[in-house]
């Protein structure tokens, strides 16, 4: 695939089929991504991969955990709420989504099992955990975990995999310890669902916009 379709044709996938993911294809997927740039070469980035039966065991106590309203305790805080800009952004985003699936508005009970299916990864076979060191700084730290992130997800679409990043999946780091060795002294900034397409699921047939150039991009020539 050639790098501009790449980066052009990626998109977040929320539904896949059941199969396993070959640890060879994971394996040059990661080895790809870590080409990503870094703050002189730090490599800040670790990675925990998650697969098997690890999985389904994993997502059933985050689902739980949603479901009991558990408070969320994430590693690193997440936006309580954004700008007008971009809170129209995201709110056009979820909108966009739900008016692909087909759920109303109002329809409460369809927006929850959204919820809980995004809360197991969107049936994923794969979570790919990104952490990084608790004595790191953290705003640059989070640019470098955010270039590795989205080289891993280039390098899986690049792949014929799909890939969701989701915050969601590490809103309860202490439920992930528990299933999953995270070393000591890291932090858990985000999950990555990764897997095969579901080509017939209406969520995988949405696609997000983007603002035209002239809105975000200055000229000085
Ligand atoms: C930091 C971050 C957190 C995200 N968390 C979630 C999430 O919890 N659930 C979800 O469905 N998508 C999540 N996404 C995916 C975004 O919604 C998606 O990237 C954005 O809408 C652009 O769409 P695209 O990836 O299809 O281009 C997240 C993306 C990022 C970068």
């Amino acid at each position: 695939m050639e790098l501009l379709e790449g980066l052009q044709t990626r998109k977040s996938i929320r539904a896949y089929k059941p199969e396993a993911v070959p640890r060879e294809l994971l394996t040059r997927i990661l080895e790809a991504a870590c080409w990503s740039p870094s703050w002189g070469n730090t490599q800040s980035w670790e990675a925990v991969v998650v697969a098997g039966g690890v999985v389904p065991r994993l997502t059933a106590d985050l689902v739980a955990a949603v479901e009991q309203k558990e408070a969320p305790n994430p590693d690193v805080p997440m936006p309580a709420g954004f700008p007008d800009a971009q809170q129209h952004r995201y709110m056009a985003c979820a909108a966009g989504l739900f008016g692909t699936m087909g759920i109303a508005r109002e329809d409460k009970a369809r927006r929850k099992a959204h919820m809980l299916n995004m809360t197991r990864a969107f049936g994923a076979p794969v979570i790919i955990y990104v952490l990084f060191s608790a004595d790191l700084q953290v705003p640059y730290t989070m640019f470098d975990l955010g270039a590795i992130t989205h080289g891993i997800c280039l390098a899986a679409h690049a792949q014929g995999l799909g890939t969701c990043i989701e915050a969601q999946l590490a809103l309860y780091p202490d439920l992930v310890r528990r299933h999953v060795p995270i070393p000591e002294g890291r932090k858990i900034v985000i999950g990555i669902a990764l897997g095969y397409p579901d080509p017939e699921a209406p969520a995988n047939a949405f696609r997000t916009e983007r603002e035209p150039l002239e809105k975000w991009a200055t000229w000085v020539d």
